[in-house]
């Protein structure tokens, strides 16, 4: 089997890492460049976002299943594109894919198929929002309608922070077009974790729950990222909570986008927060998290290429995922800067050859040069490591990161500590 991986970052590294493991694989197609699939796979010049390029390399190369990574591939229609073809494609249309490029059709779609999700309000107009938030005297989650990179969300602690946060999209527009229209989300408080289903259409398989680190900084501060750090299994949500969940908040919205006409396959992947009202759902992304996946996949024992066929094929029933016992813990290695946009690239990457076993470097952010590898952008590696223990992989990560080196290297040290001083309290 043929297979194609659509996205160029530490995610889509760790696909085309596990597609290549699978006894069906015969070669793993890698559009656009990463610099370590390079190494593993046929990388391909084609960027992410021309559905129409990708369909025809689909095509050229006889590709049997296209994984798409990123929620910007999935936008631009590639699974639409491909799927013309007469291609498979693990990833949704770009009408199913609004769960995640709109905001307020997640929204309108859970209010429809009963999923619990904190209430909303959305403006266009940058003055009536906050006139609305000064008539409400207190502070509001803002949050781009549109796509922004995991930079598009901002969770202000008082009224006058709401307000600059509203300027921050809407006048200094830092995330661009995606702040158009914004939402102010009511606030509410508890545990932050990632639920994960394969989804064929109509049916459903969760994954093992995953918590990441959005912030920039230690303590859950600074700015929002495209994520610094994750691991799994986290002890307050366990498989059956999370098969719970996925019956909850999952599969109404999967039948909800079938009855209007745009059945959802692929990696359907819901934050949730575990509020004292039970499961909400705090955003619907249409693809595999980011650096969730690269946490998740080494915990998968055997083959990964027959469910998402399955999925892609509308028949996940025959799918059947094992996963190990393990913990697995994952830390972001970024840029100093990140995610500002003047982060200094071209920087040696040392150490990398020097991991243990059980340790994995995805890459993001590097391009090859005639002396190793070398940095190219904001998020750089995820250094991932398995333990019997989310303690024990918490210290090998942080342990061999230590191993790796570039001027300017930052990440967070407090990845999973909290779940590791829960288990020695509890
Ligand atoms: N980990 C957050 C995301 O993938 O959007």
């Amino acid at each position: 089997m043929k297979v194609l991986v659509v996205g160029s970052g530490a995610r889509e590294h760790a696909l085309a890492w596990k597609a290549l493991q699978s006894p069906l694989t015969d070669a793993v197609f890698s559009a656009p460049d990463n610099a370590a699939t390079a190494a593993i796979a046929v990388n391909c010049p084609v960027q992410a976002t021309d559905a129409e390029q990708l369909a025809r390399l689909c095509q050229e190369r006889e590709v049997d299943l296209a994984i798409l990574g990123p929620d910007a591939a999935i936008a631009a229609g590639a699974a639409d594109a491909i799927e013309a073809r007469g291609c498979l494609v693990f990833g949704p249309t770009t009408a199913a894919g609004r769960i995640e490029s709109s905001k307020v059709f997640a929204k309108e779609l859970m209010a429809r198929a009963g999923v619990p999700t904190p209430p909303f309000h959305a403006f266009t107009d940058r003055e009536r929002a906050k006139d609305f938030v000064r008539g409400e005297g207190r502070a509001f989650v803002v949050k781009a309608d549109g796509l922004a990179k995991g930079k598009g969300s901002i969770v202000p602690s008082s009224q006058e922070e709401t307000l600059e946060a509203i300027d921050t999209l809407m006048l200094a527009r830092s995330v661009g077009a995606a702040a158009d229209r914004i939402l102010l989300e009511e606030r509410i408080e508890g545990r932050e974790v990632s639920l994960l289903a394969l989804v064929d259409g109509s049916r459903s398989h969760p994954l093992p729950p995953v918590c990441d680190y959005k912030r920039a900084l230690e303590g859950d501060r600074g700015p929002n990222t495209g994520g610094m750090g994750a691991y799994s299994p986290p002890g307050f949500f366990t498989q059956a909570d999370a098969e719970r969940a996925c019956r909850q908040v999952i599969d109404p919205v999967v039948a909800a986008l079938g009855e209007a006409g745009a059945p959802y396959r692929g990696c359907l992947y819901a934050g949730l927060m575990l509020s004292d009202g039970g499961v909400q759902v705090l955003e619907f992304n249409a693809r595999f998290g980011d650096p969730e996946a690269q946490v998740l996949l080494p915990r998968l024992d055997g083959d990964l290429i027959p469910a998402l066929e399955a999925a892609a094929a509308g028949d996940l029933g025959r799918a059947a995922l094992d996963w190990r016992s393990q913990a697995s813990v994952g830390v972001v290695l970024a840029s100093r800067g990140y995610p500002g946009p003047m982060v200094k690239t071209g920087r040696l990457i040392n150490g990398l050859f020097a991991l243990e076993p059980q340790v994995y470097a995805f890459h993001a952010g590097t391009s090859a040069s005639p002396a190793g590898y070398e940095t190219s952008g904001g998020r750089v590696l995820t250094i991932v490591a398995l333990g019997e223990t989310v303690a024990g992989a918490r210290e090998r990560a942080y342990r061999n990161l230590e191993r790796v080196s570039f001027e300017g290297m930052t990440y967070r040290a407090d990845i999973a500590e909290r779940e590791v001083a829960a288990q020695v309290v509890g």
